[in-house]
Parts: structure tokens; sequence; C-alpha cells
């Protein structure tokens, strides 16, 4: 059942390109997704400093994100549920000799306890996890339980208008902004050739508490941006629909 299905190149913009096994069957998360490709080569445009920071990809499926963030320095742990990490760690073996920062495999399901994931990480990255609605509450408390002030949380997705997607992406993000502060980084902000106008990446971070020193919480004109994961000429400036 778990034969190989055929495996995908995903070049990049310097060295090899990296060599992604899928599966023929066990489930949605076996094969590569657009949103995945679209937001590893974002990652490769360098709009976000990765070199040394710790990053968590939830999701991760074959693990094409998190091991091309890899691939540029970041120190990377790729959860998902139990049945992708053969999956997961035959991905990160073929490709160990690109990596110039670390990656390991986890079981991460949402909703669930994640102490041995904390510190909270530098960056969070999710693609294509928005799909099924009695995921949200659980995906939500996740991110919750695992953002600190300062992680930057890129989610991509593809926006679908068939049955309930645009019902459940709807409420997503109703729900994620009581405690998430988000922007829309900009289609010109992807990589040029592996971007979609219904392919989007928003950044993510937590809301700031309203203070005597922060009267604006975590609005984004009263953001602290002392150490911006995401260095603002490079992000655009789109408020999120
Ligand atoms: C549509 S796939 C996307 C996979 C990969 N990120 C990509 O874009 O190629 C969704 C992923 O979320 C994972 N997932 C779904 N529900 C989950 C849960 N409750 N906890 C952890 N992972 C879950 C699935 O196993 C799957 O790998």
């Amino acid at each position: 059942v778990n034969e190989i299905l055929f495996g995908l190149g995903l070049e990049r913009r310097s060295g090899p390109a990296l060599r992604l096994e899928q599966r023929a069957a066990g489930g949605v998360g076996c094969v590569v997704w657009d949103a995945a490709l679209v937001l590893a080569k974002f990652l490769e445009t360098g709009a976000c400093p990765l070199a040394r920071r710790h990053v968590l990809e939830l999701g991760a499926g074959t693990g094409a994100v998190g091991i091309m963030a890899a691939t540029l320095g970041a120190n990377v742990t790729v959860t998902d549920l139990e049945e992708l990490q053969e999956l997961l760690m035959v991905n990160i073996e073929n490709n160990k000799h690109l990596v110039t920062g670390s990656v390991r495999a986890k079981v991460l399901k949402w909703g669930e306890d994640v102490t041995e994931f904390q510190p909270p990480p530098d960056y969070i990255l999710m693609a294509d996890c928005i799909y099924y609605e009695e995921s949200l509450e659980p995906l939500l408390k996740t991110l919750k339980d695992l953002t600190g002030p300062d992680t930057c949380v890129l989610c991509c997705y593809e926006q679908r208008t068939m049955g309930k997607n645009p019902v459940i992406e709807r409420k997503y993000f109703e729900l994620l902004q009581r405690d998430f502060e988000l922007e829309k980084i900009p289609l010109d902000r992807h990589d040029e050739e592996y971007r979609s106008e219904d392919i989007h990446i928003v950044s993510i971070h937590r809301k700031r508490a309203v203070s005597p020193q922060n009267p604006g919480g975590f609005g984004f004109l009263g953001r602290d941006l002392k150490a911006p994961l995401i260095p603002p000429p490079a992000m655009g400036r789109d408020t999120f629909h």
C-alpha cells in the first residue's frame, strides 16, 4: 500500500533540487500540495532570515517546506501525525546532504500537549492545513500554545471554492483573529515562478496585551518591530481580508 508513487524534484535557487518521495496511498499528507511548493519557494526568496532560527512545521506531510527551511540554515522540526513519520524520515534522509541547519521529524497532533516543542519557535510553517472543520479548534489551540510574542507563523493555503471550503476558511480566520494579527504577503513578494492568484501566504503574530505602555495593543501600526523576523520593506503592508 505504501509503495512509492512518484518522486518529485523541487528545484532550488542554488544547488541540487530537493528529492521528495510521495505515496500512492495513506491520506492527504502523502503528496506535496501546491501550497507547500509556494511556501517552500517563498522561503528561498530570503524575505525571512532563517539561518540558525528555530522552525516548527505543522501538518508537514512530505516535509517539503521544513526541509527547504533546513537547507537555508534553519533548525527545523517537521511534525505530523504518526502515519506520516516514515515518509518524513525518508525525505529527511534523501535530502540530508543539502541541509545546512538541522531537521528532525516528530509526532504532533493538533490540540494535544506541546510541552516538548517549547520554547516557542522563531517560525511556525503551515502549508495547506485549513481543510476540515473538526481540526479548526485543535489547530488554533496548538498555535496559541506554541507561539510566543516574537513567533512568526507563515500560513500558506489554497483558496478553494468547492463545497464547505469557503465556510471553513472564513471560520478559521475569524477564530484566528481573536488572538492573532494577520498580514497577507503580497503576490509580488512570492517566488516569481511558484506563485498563483489563488494561493495565499499570511504572516501571523500574536496580539500583544493592551497596557498603558502599549495602548494600541498589537495593532499593526502600533507594533513594536524591534526585532522583525520579516523585514517590513520586504513584506508589503496589505491588511488581511
Ligand atoms: C493537505 S495536507 C498538507 C501536507 C503538506 N503541508 C503539503 O502542503 O504538502 C494536510 C496535512 O495536515 C496533517 N493533519 C491533519 N490533521 C492533523 C492533526 N489533527 N494533527 C496533525 N496533523 C494533521 C495531515 O496528516 C496532512 O499531512
